[in-house]
């Protein structure tokens, strides 16, 4: 017999999960199973006792098993919203679809093996028993199906792949879409559709670029002549990165020699971007900024071809040599030092004058060495440091640059190198011996007077730097009589 209060309590269930789903409309609950849930729940408790169960036994177990199900997918539903889809760990975001699937496939395997036991008296043991050779067959027919499934539960639990994420896949660039159960979507900036098996992805080498919310770089290789020493080709390399739009500031970019080619010195160019999903166009931007800077710097890029020259070496010598004499005369003649020289005397300098390439910090000799040839920068700096026997320190002295001579100290007086002098950057030098100084030493007094003044001075410097108590301009007025004297001395000059 129903009972009044039976109705009552279905009409309670009933609207109370309808009121329930009212106000979770705005949340990201399924309303469906609310509904299912609602009116299937309510029906059981409205006729259970009723003798309508007796009557109708299936139709009962059947109405039971639908309020079964439809209640575990509602609280699935809730859980879902407001458990499982909660971003726990900020930065990975919320727990992988796949994993909620799994909670609600155990949820349902769970309500099954309930359903067997309570609506038809079933023991599940027994089932798992006889069931044996069946699940041996389905597990050799679902052998790929599980794999995959394995294979994509594995790489969202290890958390390495993501929606969202630019891969490198056998050559193809792509950005991963969706991953499901069975496969992942990739989708290239083409716009074609690549779907990859989970087995598949996870089995294979590739490469994950990210979102571009961490920058990556890419290596370019590029060939530049024999004739442009590597510091300069880098600086231009680097240059030529430094003014792409879509390269990051921050790693820099970086440029190393990577080997030398039958035609050309290779370098490899390393920029980072943050730009993972338009890698064809920031090459583009790459490569052709490096043509532009090329083109303005004059470096040459050796042709792919091969260039073959016959050449008379005979002839050839002396026309080198010409070019290199007038180059270096042209050098001599803009410093300074020499400005009161002839034209024939700078080039009897010139002609015994060598030039030097020397790499980013590499050191042109150092401090306490002996020397005697003095060095002329036509390209780039260098620095002039000295020990400080006082403190232990390196106390760095002077940054001189395209102009500057150094090494006259050593030259002129034959004492060791009073300072080590390594290079910032690349630099180019003119090295300028004893043997072709001394002739033009001895006809011009005036030079031997303007190097012992900036002897003098450095020297003055030096001390000051040092810290040594001294009378600043008389000591460096006698300094520079002391040291012309030993000049004269060590040149046996007669003037
Ligand atoms: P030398 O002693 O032959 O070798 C080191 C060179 O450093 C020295 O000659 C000078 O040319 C240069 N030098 C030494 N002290 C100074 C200084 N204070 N400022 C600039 N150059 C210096």
């Amino acid at each position: 017999m129903t009972s009044l209060p039976q109705y009552a309590l279905a009409l309670i269930v009933f609207f109370g999960i309808e009121i329930g789903a009212f106000f979770l409309r705005r949340a990201n609950v399924s309303r469906r199973f609310l509904h299912l849930a609602a009116v299937s729940v309510a029906l059981f408790v409205g006729v259970k006792g009723s003798g309508f169960d007796d009557r109708f036994p299936i139709l009962f177990a059947t109405l039971e098993i639908v309020a079964l199900f439809s209640s575990v997918l509602a609280v699935y539903s809730l859980l879902d919203a407001f458990l499982l889809r909660r971003p726990w760990d900020l930065q990975k975001g919320p727990l992988p679809a796949l994993v909620r699937g799994l909670v609600l496939a155990l949820s349902l395997i769970g309500t099954f093996i309930a359903t067997l036991k309570v609506i038809f008296d079933i023991d599940p043991s027994t089932l798992v028993v006889s069931s044996t050779v069946l699940s041996a067959v389905l597990g050799l027919a679902l052998q790929d199906v599980l794999k995959n499934v394995f294979a994509g539960v594995a790489l969202q639990m290890e958390g390495t792949l993501h929606v969202g994420d630019w891969l490198r896949l056998d050559g193809q660039d792509a950005r991963i879409v969706e991953m499901t159960w069975r496969s992942t979507s990739l989708q290239t900036n083409e716009g074609h559709r690549l779907i990859e098996p989970n087995s598949k992805i996870s089995e294979r080498k590739l490469t994950s670029f990210g979102t571009g919310r961490r920058a990556i770089a890419f290596g370019f290789h590029v060939s530049l002549g024999y004739e442009t020493p590597p510091s300069e080709a880098k600086e231009v390399l680097l240059k030529a990165a430094r003014g792409v739009e879509m390269a990051a500031a921050d790693p820099a970019p970086q440029a190393f020699v990577h080997s030398y080619g039958e035609s050309g010195i290779l370098y490899e160019l390393r920029v980072f971007t943050f730009h993972p999903e338009s890698i064809s166009a920031f090459r583009d931007q790459v490569l052709s900024r490096v043509w532009y800077e090329i083109q303005r710097t004059g470096v040459r890029i050796p042709y792919p071809t091969r260039d073959l020259h016959f050449f008379d070496q005979e002839r050839s010598r002396p026309e080198k040599q010409r070019e290199a004499l007038e180059q270096n005369t042209e050098i001599l003649a803009g410093i300074e030092l020499f400005r009161m020289l002839d034209r024939d005397v700078l080039q009897r300098i010139a002609a015994g004058a060598r030039r030097h390439y020397y790499d980013n910090q590499e050191v042109l000799f150092q401090e306490g060495e002996p020397g005697d040839s003095l060095f002329v920068i036509d390209r780039g700096k260098v620095a002039v440091s000295k020990y400080d026997p006082d403190d232990g320190d390196i106390l760095r002295l002077a940054v001189l640059e395209k102009g500057s001579f150094f090494g006259e100290m050593s030259l002129l007086t034959g004492e060791p190198r009073s300072a080590t002098v390594q290079a910032e950057g690349g630099c180019d030098v003119l090295v300028l011996t004893r043997q072709e100084l001394q002739p033009v030493l001895a006809a011009d007094p005036q030079i031997a007077e303007k190097l012992s003044k900036a002897l003098a001075e450095r020297s003055a410097a030096t001390a000051a730097a040092l810290a040594e108590p001294r009378s600043h301009l008389k000591q460096q007025s006698d300094d520079e009589t002391s040291i012309l004297s030993r000049i004269r001395d060590f040149f046996r000059l007669t003037i």
